[in-house]
């Protein structure tokens, strides 16, 4: 029998054949969305004999660190928490144009699973074949479906048994089963559930593309994250080149890791230096440039913070900030005018933080604080030094978290010394012998250290 379909409340369950703009039950607005529901049949509900299902003890239950499908892309396999899960639902979100196609792509090429499939909704299967010539991908096994009609894309992986599926996008597939369209709520948690459901019973590693709006959010289905087991985010920016691919939910996997990847004509390549990419060229001292190190998950990267201070013409000073938190550059300027007496209230103040990274991380408040001092008085930090900690409205440096994985890249990347807070300095005091450390207590004295460092 053909399934019928019904309006359900999102927020209270109530049902209704037809769609109404409020709920009668608890007055939520816009609430209904459609929903198939399936008659129960005679083997279900009461006449069926429940089996209890096997126990099985901690140490029996298999692990999937073994079957993990891996492929040479290491931020990737980074990323996802050290590669696929067999069985496991993944969405990987991010802004049209960013590089979702790409890098799927290249996973899609890459992981050494036979056979798989790429469904396409969007793009023709000839648009594919140019994406695929580009990225120098060339093996023949690789199998392609253009559909959009979920169930029919289903059949197909009931033929094939892929064991890796990738679905180019979520929002592009639809079921002839409900009357919305597709990339409605209704299409989008109807078919991921349809998804889920094949990808469980069969063991197969699925991939859905899912859009992003504006607002950030995955396009009207937040509900996708809820019933995946991982989602993903490619973010970066589009006016530079690097992306970074970070986890908002992994059940198999840590969440802190990132994958770093710049886009290159041939696609996503893994960055060897990735410090090259977050600071500016050349090593000549400049006075407003200081460089730090910020944690991504439990990464540490090397960046530079920039700030330029320039007379105010007249009336109101000027505060702008490019991928620092703009509220958190006029505290840093508050303080620095009251607690180190600088004249910051005649300045227009512009911050920069150099390769378009976005970041919101109170350890960048101490080098940053340096950056507008030694632009102020035209002062260089040192080249060959980081900078690290965060300062309170009182003017005092605060420690930070994950100090020593800061200090050690620091040593790695070859910096002789690091500023640091006094209050930090017992964790990291055995790095003595690799890095000059500078413990600091106040910004009362910034202007003093900055001289002195110069000196
Ligand atoms: P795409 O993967 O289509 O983005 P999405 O699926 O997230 O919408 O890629 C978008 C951009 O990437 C596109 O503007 C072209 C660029 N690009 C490269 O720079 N190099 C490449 O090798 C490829 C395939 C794309
Ligand atoms: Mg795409």
């Amino acid at each position: 029998m053909a399934n019928k379909t019904q309006y359900i409340c999102d927020q209270c369950n109530f049902h209704s054949p037809k769609w109404l703009g409020q709920c009668p039950s608890c007055n939520t607005w816009n609430s209904f969305v459609e929903t198939v529901v399936e008659k129960p049949t005679k083997t279900s509900s009461l006449s069926r004999q429940a089996t209890a299902k096997p126990m099985l003890r901690l140490k029996d239950i298999p692990s999937v660190e073994a079957d993990r499908l891996k492929s040479h892309l290491s931020e990737f396999n980074r990323a996802l928490g050290g590669g696929i899960v067999p069985g496991s639902v993944n969405l990987i979100g991010g802004e049209p144009g960013i590089g979702k196609s790409t890098l799927l792509m290249q996973v899609f090429a890459a992981i050494r699973a036979y056979p798989k499939l790429y469904i396409t909704g969007e793009e023709s299967l000839t648009q594919l074949k140019l994406r695929a010539g580009r990225l120098d991908i060339h093996d023949p096994d690789l199998l392609f479906v253009s559909a959009t009609d979920i169930d029919s894309a289903l059949q197909t992986m009931d033929e094939l048994q892929p064991q890796l599926v990738i679905i180019d996008s979520i929002q592009s597939m639809q079921t002839q089963d409900l009357t919305s369209p597709a990339g409605s709520v209704a299409q989008v948690r109807e078919c991921t559930q349809r998804l889920i459901t094949n990808a469980k019973q069969n063991n197969v590693a699925v991939f859905l593309v899912g859009h992003v709006t504006k607002d950030g959010e995955i396009a009207g289905p937040k509900v996708l994250e809820h019933m995946v087991d991982a989602v993903f985010y490619l973010e970066g920016d589009s006016l530079h080149q690097f992306r970074i691919l970070r986890s908002s939910k992994n059940r198999y996997g840590n969440l802190s890791e990132i994958g770093l990847f710049e886009m290159t004509e041939k696609g996503l390549q893994e960055h060897s230096a990735l410090e090259s990419l977050f600071v500016s060229n050349g090593l000549e001292k400049s006075p407003g440039a200081v460089r730090t190190i910020t944690m991504e998950g439990s990464r540490p990267l090397l960046i530079e913070l920039q700030a330029l201070t320039v007379p105010s013409g007249f009336g109101y000073p000027k505060r702008t900030a490019s991928g620092f938190n703009l509220n958190r550059l006029q505290l840093l300027i508050a303080v620095l005018i009251r607690r180190a007496g600088l004249k910051l209230y005649e300045q227009d103040v512009y911050a920069n933080i150099v390769g378009g990274l976005k970041l919101d991380e109170t350890a960048l408040d101490l080098p940053m604080c340096l950056a507008v001092t030694g632009s102020l008085l035209d002062q260089a930090f040192p080249t060959d030094m980081v900078a690290i900690g965060e300062v309170s409205l009182s003017g005092m440096i605060r420690p930070i978290g994950q100090l020593e994985a800061r200090i050690s890249e620091a040593i790695k990347l070859g910096f002789k010394k690091a500023l640091v807070p006094d209050a930090g300095y017992d964790k990291i005091k055995r790095y003595e012998q690799q890095i000059g450390l500078v413990p600091v207590r106040s910004l009362s004295n910034i202007k003093v250290w900055l001289q002195d460092l110069n000196s």
